[in-house]
């Protein structure tokens, strides 16, 4: 199976969650698009939809799949993800399509995460993913040097503008030996929005695709 295939088949796996009448949170990224072709044959079984991107919620809406808000929704029962990387823990690393922020705070706000990823993507240590960090702009210089203070080389993500109006950061390189503490200290300095270390808040479930079928962890 290819990579595309890999993502279309735990996209599948992923409607199992789905309770009858639920809100559900749904992120972002080529993993999520598979998810919501899928969520379309079923859209009936659910009430709304509170997505962590403009890009998926347009998409959502051309399925005719009610969106709604955070603020309307509250707290959220499942969330459905996919991620550039997991550890054995379900920390992940996010951010490769630059939602990571609304990611985050959908992530906190739903009972049960489930993060869908391919083989491909399960990893050892986290790390070999360059870490995305959301930026303010006016910040992005200073948090640079902070950051090589960290070990990591962090490098600019061009001509990308997140849907909060701010910058990315991909920051290569980094030793994560312990991704709290590292999650912690980066979300310390100011400029930082929020950074894609998922590991104070990991996946409650992970989906991993392979040529063998599903795992689930
Ligand atoms: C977007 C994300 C995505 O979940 C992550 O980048 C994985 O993307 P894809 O499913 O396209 O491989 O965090 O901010």
């Amino acid at each position: 199976m290819n990579q595309n295939e890999k993502k279309m088949k735990v996209a599948e796996e992923a409607l199992q969650y789905i309770e009858s009448g639920c809100i559900l949170g749904v992120g972002s990224g080529t993993t999520v698009n598979c998810f919501i072709e899928q969520l379309s044959k079923i859209k009936s079984k659910i009430d709304a939809v509170v997505s962590a991107s403009e890009s998926s919620s347009k998409l959502l809406m051309s399925k005719n799949i009610r969106v709604i808000s955070l603020k309307e929704a509250g707290r959220i029962p499942i969330y459905i993800d996919g991620a550039d990387e997991s550890n054995s823990l379900k920390q992940l690393i996010k951010g490769g399509g630059g939602a990571l922020t609304r990611e985050k705070i959908l992530a906190q706000s739903s009972d049960r995460f489930v993060c869908m990823i391919d083989d491909s993507k399960f990893v050892s240590k986290l790390g070999n993913f360059p870490l995305p960090i959301e930026v303010i702009d006016v910040a992005s210089s200073i948090l640079a040097l902070e950051l090589i203070k960290l070990g990591g080389r962090p490098v600019l993500r061009e001509s990308f503008i997140t849907d909060n109006g701010n910058i990315i950061l991909d920051v290569h390189n980094l030793n994560i030996t312990e991704p709290i503490k590292l999650e912690k200290s980066i979300n310390n300095l100011p400029g930082v929005v929020t950074n894609g270390l998922f590991a104070i808040r990991p996946a409650d479930d992970l989906l991993i695709s392979s040529d063998k079928g599903i795992e689930k962890i």
